[in-house]
C-alpha cells in the first residue's frame, strides 16, 4: 500500500520525536520515498544525521541551506508528496497550522500542501484536553486534516491519560488503511446519542448519551471511505463535513428518518441510546406546580433495531447494549432477540466505560457465537476496534 508512494514525514518537538526514527524505518521497509521535514526546536529531541541516514534523504529544517544559500523551496516539497505525516504533532505546531501561523520551513510546506495531511497529536493530557488545543484540532480536521488519535496510556510527566502519540505501528496501520480505503462504495447508517421525549414544551425524558462513540464511528468510517448517513439525536458535536447528518429529537423520529433510509443501505450501526418509553401526553402548556405528586404515563416506544432486524434483507446489523448486571447474558439474548449480526457491549460495572466520557470499555459479541474483548482506550480507537471487527463481515 505505500510501496512507490512520496512521504513528508513532518516532526514537530515534542519527547515522542525520537520514535520517529522508528516511524521513517517502518515506512522506508514498507517501501516508501520519506523526506524528512523538521521543526528548529525538533532537532533537541532527534538529530537530522539519524533521520538523513535512515531516509536516505537530506533533512529539511531551515528556509535555507546554510553552507550554499541556497533555499529548501517548501512548494516543491509539498507537491512532491503523496501525503505528509506530522509525528509528533505538538499544541504549538498544530495552533500554527489552525491559525495560519507560518514561521519555519515545516509550516510552509504544510499550507503548500495539495494531497492528504495525517497529524498525530503528542502532548501531556492536560495540554491534549484544553479547549484551546480541542478547539484546532477540530478545526484541522474540518480542513480535511486528518487526524490519527492519541493514545491513552502513561505519558512522558509520568501521569496517565490521553495525549500520548499512537504507536508507531497503529500510525503506519492507520495511514495504510486511510489509502486502502476498504469501505468506499459501502453504504452505512448509523445512528448516535440520546433521544428526547417531551413531556411538556420545556421538559423532556432523556438519558446522558452524549453521542461522542456514534460520532468517533462516523469519523472512523468516512476514513475508510463509507457513505455514511448519521441519524443524531441531540448533541453538541460535529463531524466530517462528508456525513450527511438527519437531526431528530423523539425516539419516533429517529425511526422515521431510520426506516426511510434502511432499504438503500449496507450497514447499520445503531449506537444511539434511544428511550425505551415517552409519555402517553406531551402537553403542549408548561405543567404548573401543585401541592401533590405529579404522575406521568408513559408508552413503549417502537424498538428500532428489533423492527430492523425483523424487515432484514441484505443489511448487516450492529446494535449496542449498555448493562449494568449480566452483561454478557443480555447482550446475548439482544442479539439474538432483534436478530443482529454483532453487539457491542459497554458494562457500566467497567470504570471509565458508557455515557458522557471520552474513554470506553467495549466487547463484541458475533451472531457465530465469537466473543472479542477490548481494554479501556479513548472513543476514537474503540471506533478503530469496532470497525476493524466488523469489516471483515461488511466489505
Ligand atoms: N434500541 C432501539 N430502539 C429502542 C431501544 C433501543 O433501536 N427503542 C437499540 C439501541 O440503539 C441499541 C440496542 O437497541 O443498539 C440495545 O439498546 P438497550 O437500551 O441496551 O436495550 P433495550 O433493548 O432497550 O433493552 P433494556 O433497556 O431493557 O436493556
Amino acid at each position: 500500500m505505500l510501496e512507490g508512494k512520496n512521504v513528508l514525514l513532518a516532526i514537530s518537538a515534542s519527547i515522542a520525536a525520537y520514535k520517529s526514527a522508528f516511524l521513517c524505518r517502518i515506512l522506508i521497509k514498507k517501501g516508501a520515498n520519506v523526506k524528512v521535514l523538521m521543526t528548529p526546536q525538533s532537532a533537541d529531541f532527534i538529530t537530522p544525521l539519524t533521520l538523513s541516514t535512515l531516509s536516505k534523504n537530506p533533512v529539511y529544517k531551515d528556509y535555507y541551506k546554510t553552507d550554499t544559500g541556497e533555499w529548501n523551496n517548501h512548494v516543491d516539497l509539498a507537491k512532491w508528496a503523496d501525503f505528509m505525516l506530522l509525528a509528533p504533532a505538538t499544541e504549538n505546531t498544530l495552533a500554527k497550522m489552525a491559525k495560519g501561523i507560518c514561521d519555519n520551513l515545516l509550516l510552509a510546506c504544510y499550507f503548500s500542501m495539495e494531497n492528504r495531511v495525517f497529524f498525530a497529536p503528542s502532548m501531556d493530557l492536560d495540554m491534549f484536553k484544553h479547549p484551546a488545543n480541542q478547539e484546532n484540532i477540530a478545526k484541522l480536521q474540518s480542513f480535511g486534516n486528518i487526524l490519527i488519535p492519541a493514545e491513552y496510556g502513561e505519558l512522558a510527566s509520568g501521569l496517565v491519560g490521553e495525549g500520548r502519540m499512537a504507536d508507531v505501528e497503529n500510525i503506519v496501520a492507520f495511514v495504510e488503511k486511510q489509502m486502502e480505503q476498504k469501505w468506499k462504495g459501502v453504504k452505512v447508517l448509523l445512528t448516535a446519542g440520546p433521544t428526547y421525549e417531551a413531556i411538556d414544551p420545556v421538559r423532556f425524558i432523556g438519558n446522558h448519551s452524549s453521542g461522542k462513540m456514534g460520532y468517533a464511528l462516523a469519523d472512523e468510517l468516512i476514513l475508510r471511505g463509507a457513505e455514511v448517513t448519521l441519524v443524531s439525536g441531540p448533541t453538541s458535536l460535529s463531524t466530517n463535513p462528508k456525513v450527511k447528518v438527519h437531526s431528530v429529537v423523539s425516539a419516533s423520529e429517529m425511526f422515521e428518518k431510520v426506516e426511510s433510509n434502511y432499504q438503500d443501505v449496507d450497514v447499520v450501526i445503531m449506537s444511539a441510546a434511544v428511550s425505551d418509553y415517552t409519555p402517553v401526553t406531551a402537553y403542549d402548556r408548561k405543567i404548573k406546580k401543585k401541592e401533590d405528586s405529579l404522575n406521568i404515563q408513559l408508552q413503549p416506544t417502537k424498538d428500532i433495531l428489533k423492527f430492523l432486524g425483523e424487515n432484514k434483507k441484505k443489511q448487516k446489523l450492529i446494535g449496542f447494549a449498555l448493562e449494568t448486571d449480566n452483561e454478557l447474558a443480555n447482550a446475548k439474548v439482544k442479539l439474538e432477540r432483534k436478530n443482529l449480526d454483532f453487539i457491542v457491549l459497554n458494562s457500566m460495572q467497567d470504570k471509565g466505560a458508557g455515557f458522557g466520557g471520552n474513554t470506553n470499555k467495549i466487547t463484541i459479541l458475533s451472531k457465530d457465537n465469537k466473543q472479542f474483548e477490548f481494554e479501556l482506550k479513548t472513543k476514537a480507537e474503540v471506533a478503530i476496534d469496532i470497525l476493524n471487527t466488523i469489516e471483515p463481515y461488511c466489505v
